[in-house]
């Protein structure tokens, strides 16, 4: 109790943001050490609508915010590609309905938006797929997929283990396409199948790419890319995009 005491009256000394922004840093360089810390001072943490979308999932203060938000950026730059756009592996739809909500305002608003799950969870990682994951995690229902997609009507549902339902689109041309399955198989039958149907400007953003959980995932994205012209570019927030027909430099190792 005198401890916590103690903490308070030393908290109260620190009013400004900024010295309680240093204190948090200092005692988390303690607790996780290879831990980054960002700049708290960002516009977009105060994009009401953005907001209003984060809070319909229940994510606002989730660790998903920054990767929702390149999202929803990176759909801008689509804005002029035609073609439909797709989301593989929804969990429980958030991506999808962001990837809805942006196509309803976007001026190709003839896109349709197709969403492929298992509806099961994961399928059975193999050797590279570290130790993380399990088959069947990360299971949701189609029932509850269609619920959170709350009024939109501009999607359609296929239900089966990636790629099993792809030849249902396999006339369709993309301009967005984020795939978010956690594994090398399915993320590899996934960019094999959509890369070429990408249209010129289009993006692949691939959620898991650079994740030490999703070893799998990175490893299909750069054997897919390796004779390509475009490679997937890390985001800070984790996972990459790639922009279809935009040579990418090497890294620098
Ligand atoms: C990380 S979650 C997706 C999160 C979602 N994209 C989001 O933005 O919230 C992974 C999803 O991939 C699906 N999945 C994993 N492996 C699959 C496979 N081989 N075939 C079909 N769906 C798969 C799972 O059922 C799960 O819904």
């Amino acid at each position: 109790m005198a401890l916590a005491r103690a903490f308070y009256k030393f908290l109260k000394k620190r009013k400004s943001h900024m010295k309680r922004f240093q204190l948090l840093t200092e005692i988390g360089k303690k607790l996780v050490p290879e831990y980054r810390y960002s700049w708290p001072y960002m516009d977009w943490y105060h994009d009401e609508p953005f907001n209003d979308y984060l809070k319909r999932f229940d994510e606002l203060d989730h660790f998903n915010t920054d990767r929702r938000h390149t999202v929803y950026q990176l759909m801008r730059l689509t804005e002029a590609v035609p073609g439909d756009t797709a989301e593989c592996g929804s969990l429980e739809g958030a991506g999808s309905y962001l990837i809805h909500l942006m196509n309803e305002q976007c001026r190709q608003h003839t896109r349709w938006h197709h969403i492929f799950d298992s509806f099961e969870g994961l399928s059975a990682p193999a050797a590279g797929d570290g130790s993380h994951w399990k088959k069947g995690d990360l299971s949701v229902s189609m029932n509850e997929v269609r619920d959170n997609m709350g009024a939109f009507d501009r999607y359609s549902l296929y239900k089966g283990w990636i790629p099993e339902r792809f030849p249902d689109v396999a006339d369709k041309q993309f301009s967005f396409v984020h795939i978010d399955v956690d594994l090398f198989q399915p993320t590899f039958d996934t960019i094999n199948f959509f890369y070429p149907r990408l249209n010129p400007g289009g993006i692949i953003v691939c959620d898991d790419y650079g994740s030490s959980l999703c070893p799998g995932a990175t490893r299909a994205i750069d054997e897919y890319l390796a004779d390509k012209p475009e490679k997937m570019l890390f985001m800070t927030c984790g996972s990459g995009f790639m922009i279809k027909g935009k040579e990418t430099a090497a890294q620098l190792c």
